[in-house]
């Protein structure tokens, strides 16, 4: 199994893409630190369901905008694992405003979920992974922040700032820790629940492949990065081929 006794930091991994990458972590050995913000509920069912394929997981409910539960967060992980290994930061929403109708408090609140978040996690998750000089760090960050979508207009601006702090982390952080970032694109989550099935089919007819990206293969994506040594500072897209097409 590749991440034997690994520790895997998941924040946002009670639902969607984070709940599918802690579970294919487990398959693949690794221990996991399951993170919500609301509802423990459902990320307390994915840390029984690591327990019951013979893994340990903790549920921490702690929302990572907030620096201060973020501490709380890695100092809960730190007592209970010893250590972080790999760090997802996959926590995020995108929340729909019109351009002219954005106020401060939206930009502050939209880059605190989308970015500032990463930031805080980054810190805490590098300063256990620089004493034992190995680890990485994977970032979910959007098709939209490298296109530009126009609906979500500030989530798209803090999933740019990814890019340049995926970039940057990775040559503070070299030799030894990795940080890369990948960008899904249209992923079948309960992010997509309210649309119509006219509007599914306009939208997956802009893909290549024509059908929704499935959860896992996000989270096959993270598998492969977390044991990429040589693989740093990158942006890899998983969006069905969408962006060739735009
Ligand atoms: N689905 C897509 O098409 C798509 C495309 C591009 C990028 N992404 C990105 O992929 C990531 C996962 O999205 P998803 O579609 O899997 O979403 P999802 O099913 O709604 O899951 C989001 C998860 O993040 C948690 N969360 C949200 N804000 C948090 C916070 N501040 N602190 C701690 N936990 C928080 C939620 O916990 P609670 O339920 O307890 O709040 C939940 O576990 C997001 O960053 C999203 O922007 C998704």
């Amino acid at each position: 199994m590749k991440y034997n006794d690994h520790v895997v930091l998941i924040t946002g991994s009670s639902s969607g893409i984070g709940k599918e990458a802690a579970i294919k972590f487990a398959i693949e050995g690794a221990n996991v630190v399951i993170n919500c913000r609301t509802d423990v509920g459902e990320g307390e069912k994915v840390a029984k369901q690591i327990k019951q394929m013979g893994r340990n997981a903790l549920c921490i409910k702690a929302d990572v905008s907030d620096p201060n539960q973020v501490k709380r967060l890695f100092q809960e992980s730190e007592e209970y694992f010893g250590t972080i290994d790999i760090l997802i930061n996959n926590a995020g929403l995108a929340t729909p405003k019109p351009f002219f109708d954005i106020t401060r408090r939206d930009l502050i609140k939209e880059f605190e979920e989308n970015f500032f978040s990463m930031v805080y996690c980054s810190q805490e998750a590098a300063k256990l992974m620089k004493k034992r000089k190995s680890g990485s760090i994977i970032n979910v960050s959007s098709i939209c922040g490298l296109t530009g979508c126009t609906s979500i207009l500030t989530f798209t601006s803090a999933r740019s700032a990814v890019t340049g702090f995926t970039k940057a982390l990775a040559k503070i952080l070299a030799p030894n820790i990795t940080v890369n970032a990948v960008a899904p694109g249209f992923t079948k989550t309960r992010f997509w629940d309210k649309q119509s099935q006219k509007e599914e089919k306009n939208l997956l007819a802009t893909t290549l492949s024509r059908r929704w990206i499935m959860p896992g293969e996000i989270a096959d994506v993270m598998l492969y990065l977390a044991g990429a040594k040589n693989v740093t500072g990158q942006i890899l897209v998983v969006d069905g081929g969408y962006m060739t097409t735009i």
